[in-house]
């Protein structure tokens, strides 16, 4: 077990990381929510599997408890989503105080957390992240929101949980491609903030692939630190947060280009993390060992470092309408060392489109 806590100016929260976790989730909430009713919102197919046990542990912490299964896919991240789970807890008369779980991915946590941000002007909210990218990135930090045609996460809101109940033992039942995402997560946060990350994910791939609980439990943990860490410096992204997004301008641009379902996020992330790193290496900005080892790392754990992509006047293009672009300059995170990176608006087209070829399949 280890939990870590998150200490924002306004307001502090622990994530509590413990095989099992799911079991207490009822005793948990009640200790910060002692309220008569709670709503419990799940990704569908999550909810078919761990639903029941949430519930029975809400219950028996007293509750009476409001359910909503929210569609899953990414294309459910909306507004009509959002709409839905008003009227669930409107009809059930949630109130103020009523402490609302989200039960999934990422695709859940970010939109159930707008619902709680702006039901009722903002209702207790907890994080019950089921994939290991939720677990390691969305649960923690408060970004929540969703999609609209114009673009991915246009309209949200920063609002922390009071606390993030993690319980890694649900991976068993993660399908291993969404397994690997989460993977590309923690390699991004070693490349950015702590290289014996690195190495100790090199170290322990069987035992990560294996599930080991007690190999999860430090794996959650090491990363959760290090997002909380950087959230803490930089809770409303106006420096530092922006350093989380290392790899994911090249990312979202094989995203939004590849065609829905090709690339699913982490392996985007995987791909740009190459793109970036070789680019810095390019540069003269870091040593090409950065790239070298990005790459030993991500091909270890079965992530893609290249792969077939669109034309690169169609990936510029893409970059360029990213909601990352300040001012119509590009902004690139690029390694300076392992375990380092640095913000970058001034890299000319030319090397954006030499480091696209280099990851071309
Ligand atoms: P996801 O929520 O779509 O979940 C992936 C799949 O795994 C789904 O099919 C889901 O049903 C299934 N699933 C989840 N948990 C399971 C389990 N334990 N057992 C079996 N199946 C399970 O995807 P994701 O990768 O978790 O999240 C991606 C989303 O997260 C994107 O919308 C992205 O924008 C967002 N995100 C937000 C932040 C943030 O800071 N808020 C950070 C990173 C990503
Ligand atoms: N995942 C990016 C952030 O939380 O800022």
């Amino acid at each position: 077990m280890a939990t870590v806590n998150v200490n924002l100016p306004h307001h502090t929260y622990d994530v509590i990381i413990e095989p099992g976790a799911l079991q207490r989730l009822g005793q948990i909430v009640r200790a910060l929510a002692p309220q008569k009713r709670a709503a419990l919102l799940g990704d569908g197919e999550v909810m078919n599997i761990y639903g029941g046990a949430a519930v029975e542990s809400l219950k028996a912490a007293g509750y009476d408890v409001t359910t909503g299964a929210i569609p899953t896919g990414e294309e459910n991240k909306n507004l009509d989503t959002v709409r839905k789970l008003y009227d669930v807890m409107l009809n059930d008369r949630l109130e103020r105080r009523s402490p609302v779980i989200a039960l999934g991915g990422g695709v859940n946590g970010d939109t159930v957390g707008f619902v709680a941000a702006t039901y009722l002007r903002g209702v207790p909210f907890v994080q019950c992240p089921t994939t290991l990218l939720a677990m390691v990135d969305a649960s923690v930090g408060g970004k929540v929101g969703v999609n609209v045609p114009q673009g991915k996460n246009l309209i949200g809101a920063f609002y922390q949980p009071v606390v993030v109940v993690i319980d890694p033992m649900v991976l068993q039942t993660l399908p291993p491609r969404e397994l690997r995402c989460g993977l590309a997560e923690c390699i991004k946060h070693g490349v950015i903030r702590d290289e014996s990350l690195c190495t100790w994910i090199a170290d322990n791939v069987a035992k990560i692939q294996a599930l080991d609980m007690k190999t999860m439990t430090d794996l959650v943990a090491r990363n959760v630190a290090i997002k909380a860490a950087v959230v803490q410096a930089d809770e409303k992204e106006s420096g530092e947060r922006a350093h989380l997004n290392f790899g994911h301008t090249f990312a979202h641009a094989i995203e939004a280009t590849a065609g829905y379902g090709t690339y699913h996020h982490g392996e985007a992330v995987s791909i740009g993390m190459v793109a970036a790193a070789q680019m810095a290496a390019d540069l003269g900005m870091c040593d090409a060992s950065v790239h070298t080892r990005i790459v030993e790392l991500c091909n270890a754990v079965g992530l893609p470092t290249s792969g077939e992509l669109p034309d690169t006047d169609t990936l510029m293009d893409a970059m360029r309408l990213d909601k990352k672009v300040a001012d119509a300059k590009i902004r690139f995170v690029l390694p300076d060392a392992m375990g380092h990176v640095v913000i970058r608006n001034d890299i000319d087209d030319a090397a954006v489109r030499a480091a696209w070829e280099t990851v071309r399949a």
